[in-house]
């Protein structure tokens, strides 16, 4: 008997013709009366456009963080939350005075109870617009609206190393705890060495978890203590190196812009490849003054005109503030996720005006910089402008 032989790119480029005549002659009647496609369906319930919340637990971490549990409030609409993957955020959606803020928060629970809650970790921040309002504000019971699952700080056994070194700096642990759960009840399946820099021991989160967790190995590292047991300094090269394996690593990093720095100098002495080192967004650039290609304003703020489903308003932006941040406090309810310059999310249309967008944040494709798109949270206005923003799928 003839063995049947494998089909090649021509075969396939047979079946076209065969396809499309198979198309037009089939009836329309059964695509008419579909009201919702299958494909449609999941992917809607894996990656939703907003998640209705409630929160059912808080739970004090430290002087000024809280852990926040929230469960699918079924009452406005979410059956059950987003499946995710260790490492991703959620970006929580909070109004207060007329305006719409969001902030993202990294996952802290688990994988596997995805099917009953996620726990993000909240700092309040002194001054900050939205982490003293969920302090204050948000208690059990309280509705909290949020995107689906988002990021790519997660471990893909395609590109990273078997051994995973993880640098994690103050509230920046909170992606590692969900990494570390997944390590340990086994929903992942790669080597965990944390080390986790904390200022002093009082400030080290999650320490009983992290210390009862088996298949992954923990260093606390203080800075501004020495203490047995403890590491003390940074995750510098030389640490890394202490504890990293002989072979190849990823080395993931979550923490202040500060540590980015300290790491980032320290992944160039230790000559690991670009694709084995992972940097979670480090939120928005408040100082844009410290990036190396900062350009000078000749103003101290500018106005923004703001396009938007047909009305027009205008809000004011400091010369070092992003746009983005302007445009919430204006009262512009605008799309974002990332607010790092990344996710693409929060793209709007500069029609007229200059802006100066750090190299280290640029994260548009590059059509969006042929057709003159802007991401708003990485931008900041070097002139008066006008920018077109869509409306934001979580509403006003
Ligand atoms: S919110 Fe992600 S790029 Fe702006």
């Amino acid at each position: 008997m003839m063995k049947k032989r494998t089909p090649d790119l021509f075969d396939f480029l047979k079946m076209v013709p065969e396809r499309i005549k198979k198309a037009e002659n089939a009836p329309s009647d059964e695509i008419r009366h579909v009201s919702t496609y299958k494909a449609n369906a999941l992917a809607a319930a894996l990656h939703p456009a907003v998640q209705h919340l409630t929160v059912s637990a808080v739970t004090p971490l430290s002087p000024d963080v809280k852990l926040y549990r929230l469960t699918p409030d079924k009452n406005a609409g979410t059956e059950k939350l987003a499946p995710f993957s260790a490492g991703e955020y959620i970006s929580v959606t909070v109004k207060k005075d007329g305006c719409t803020y969001s902030r993202p928060y990294s996952i802290a629970s688990s994988p596997l109870e995805a099917e009953y809650y996620y726990e993000i970790a909240v700092k309040r921040v002194k001054g900050g617009a939205v982490s003293p309002y969920i302090h204050d504000n948000w208690a059990v019971g309280t509705s909290v609206t949020a995107s689906g699952p988002c990021g790519d700080f997660t471990y893909e056994p395609l590109r990273d190393a078997k051994t995973v070194v993880c640098a994690a700096g103050g509230v920046g642990i909170t992606p590692f705890r969900s990494l570390a759960r997944a390590v340990s009840e086994g929903s992942e399946s790669f080597d965990l060495i944390l080390l986790y820099c904390a200022r002093k021991e009082e400030d080290i989160l999650f320490k009983n978890e992290f210390d009862a967790m088996s298949r992954i190995k923990v260093v606390y590292v203080l800075s501004d203590e020495e203490k047995p047991g403890y590491e003390h300094g940074f995750a510098g090269a030389e640490l890394i190196k202490k504890y990293a394996p002989a072979g190849e690593y990823s080395l993931f990093v979550c923490g202040p812009l500060a540590m980015y720095r300290f790491v980032g100098a320290a992944t160039e002495k230790l000559g690991l490849r670009r694709k084995f080192v992972r940097l979670e967004a480090a939120g928005e650039k408040n100082d844009p003054k410290s990036e190396p290609d900062y350009t000078p304003a000749d103003k101290e703020s500018y106005t923004v005109k703001v396009i938007q489903n047909g009305t027009e308003k205008t809000v004011e932006c400091g010369a070092d503030e992003t746009i983005l941040r302007a445009l919430e406090r204006g009262g512009v309810s605008a799309p974002s996720r990332c607010r790092s310059g990344e996710c693409g999310f929060c793209h709007c249309r500069l029609v007229s005006g200059k802006c100066y967008i750090p190299g280290s944040s640029d994260g548009r494709r590059e059509a969006d910089r042929i057709y003159g798109y802007i991401h708003p949270c990485a931008t900041f206005p070097r002139s008066d402008l006008t920018v077109e923003v869509p409306d934001n799928p979580i509403g006003d």
